[in-house]
């Protein structure tokens, strides 16, 4: 069974990242999505909060799970017995980034091979933060994000300071 895991932050998910899920699952048996906290980036959202909003979207998918994770991301993908990662790269500008962690992992864990699939064009300027920042404004997010993750962000702006 070809399994892989598609890890992220994930604060919130967004279309862009579900087309990459897409994408992965209809290329391996199983793909585990795996959120990792990621304090460096302070989330807006809990780990517990991003996947249940991922929750919805992962459940139409029949070979797709959700968790979370700490540590190495490597080491969890051996755990979890998968042979990939996969990553999305929207945009030339996020190869280097990719590249380079790509790189170590592969140094890390050789055993563990990361393939790219690039999201579908339209995504190509989406990400969580500008999502985000669209968001707190009040503007309207239903072209990027799914309608439970639109309302989730509503409810978290609204009555939060600026
Ligand atoms: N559609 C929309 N947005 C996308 C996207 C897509 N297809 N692909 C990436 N993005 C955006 C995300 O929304 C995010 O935007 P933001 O920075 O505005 O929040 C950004 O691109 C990158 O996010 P993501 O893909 O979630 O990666 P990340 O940098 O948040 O997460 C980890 C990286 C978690 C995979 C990495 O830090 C990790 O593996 N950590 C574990 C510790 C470890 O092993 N470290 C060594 C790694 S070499």
């Amino acid at each position: 069974m070809r399994h892989c895991i598609y890890p992220g932050t994930f604060d919130p998910i967004t279309y862009g990242h579900l087309d990459v899920l897409g994408r992965a699952a209809a290329l391996f048996d199983h793909v585990t999505v795996a959120v990792a906290d990621n304090p460096g980036k302070a989330p807006l959202f809990t780990v517990a909060e991003r996947l249940a909003m991922l929750a919805p979207s992962a459940a139409k998918f029949p070979n797709v799970s959700v968790t979370a994770f700490d540590g190495l991301l490597v080491e969890f993908c051996i755990n979890q017995k998968a042979d990939a990662i996969i990553r999305g790269l929207r945009a030339l500008s996020d190869f280097e980034f990719e590249f380079n962690m790509a790189l170590m992992n592969r140094h890390l864990q050789p055993k563990v091979e990361t393939i790219f699939v690039m999201p579908n064009e339209q995504f190509s300027y989406t990400s969580s933060s500008l999502v985000k920042q669209v968001a707190k404004y009040g503007g309207n997010v239903a072209h990027f994000v799914p309608p439970n993750v639109a309302a989730a962000l509503t409810r978290a702006y609204s009555g939060r300071p600026g």
